[in-house]
């Protein structure tokens, strides 16, 4: 069997048809996967009915995965991230609420758990229940962006680390100083995420590409005046979002679709509340012994 991969965006971005991800498929097409994973930095697989379970089992296949520490919003599994706007009784999160504040931070764009030491490899998201319109998901192309950069600008970041950290990010939802994050999560939670640094440019192990490594928990930069390196952050942020290196993806109830964390930045758009929106995320952790690039050291 040979999968049908068909690119939906000149960089980056393509459809995979020709696997039910809800079997234990062979080795060779699971080779496929990783081989069209690695070109095209994400991928969506179209009408797959997972339940928890097999997506944590298609999942485990490409990697080892990331762990919630608790049961946030209901999680079956520790593996499972619910992205919703639905809570644990089944009703739609009340606007302002700390929760419908801590899911909407997934519209600024970032690459998943940059907050973290071993930042995510790659995510999985399944669409159980999708708005009739809205609720998108954009992708930008970070290897497309990156080679976009000029010369000067690409010297200037190369060996540049920032810190990434997810009190600043939060902090950033807090505006009007209603949220209260530790509603949402508890202090175990919150301890295990000091700030971290992480370099600046990505590169991907296998093809050798290279990636601008920012979003929203990336708070300033190593070695430069906080607001110097934010407004650095900032620009490269809106750089690599333009919308020649973005894809948005309409989403179809039973879609799955798996980004490069390391390669590409997502943010979700805006929906009609009244819409249940449920997602179900299976992330698949880094590697710091194959990725040179990935500093270890945690910041005071
Ligand atoms: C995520 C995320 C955006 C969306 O699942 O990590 O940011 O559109 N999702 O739900
Ligand atoms: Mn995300």
């Amino acid at each position: 069997m040979t999968l049908i991969i068909k690119r939906m965006h000149p960089h980056f971005f393509a459809e995979v048809s020709g696997v039910d991800l809800a079997t234990s498929f062979g080795s060779d097409i699971l080779t496929e996967v990783v081989n069209a994973f690695a070109e095209h930095s994400v991928l969506l697989f179209r009408n797959q009915f997972l339940d928890d379970e097999s997506q944590i089992a298609f999942s485990e296949r490409i990697g080892p995965l990331e762990k919630n520490i608790t049961a946030t919003f209901g999680n079956s599994r520790p593996e499972i991230s619910k992205i919703s706007n639905v809570n644990v009784d089944g009703k739609v999160l009340k606007k302002g609420s700390d929760d419908e504040i801590f899911l909407k931070g997934n519209s600024v764009w970032h690459t998943d758990s940059s907050f973290k030491v071993v930042p995510a490899l790659g995510s999985a998201l399944s669409a159980r229940e999708v708005p009739p319109v809205g609720g998108e998901t954009e992708f930008a192309d970070m290897r497309a962006a990156y080679d976009a950069l000029d010369d000067g600008k690409k010297q200037l970041i190369q060996d540049l680390t920032s810190v990434h950290s997810f009190i600043y990010s939060q902090r950033q939802m807090n505006s009007d100083g209603r949220y209260n994050l530790t509603a949402v999560m508890s202090d175990e939670e919150l301890e295990a995420l000091p700030p971290v640094q992480h370099p600046m440019i990505r590169v991907h192990p296998e093809s050798g590409r290279k990636a601008i490594y920012v979003g929203r928990h990336a708070s300033h930069i190593v070695g430069l005046p906080i607001e110097e390196g934010r407004a650095l952050i900032k620009e490269l942020n809106e750089f690599a979002t333009q919308p020649e290196f973005v894809y948005r993806h309409h989403w179809r109830t039973n879609d799955l679709v798996m980004w490069d964390n390391r390669m590409v930045m997502h943010r979700g758009r805006a929906y009609d509340p009244k819409y249940k929106r449920v997602m179900h995320r299976t992330t698949v952790a880094g590697h710091v012994e194959n990725n040179p690039w990935v500093v270890r050291k945690q910041v005071a």
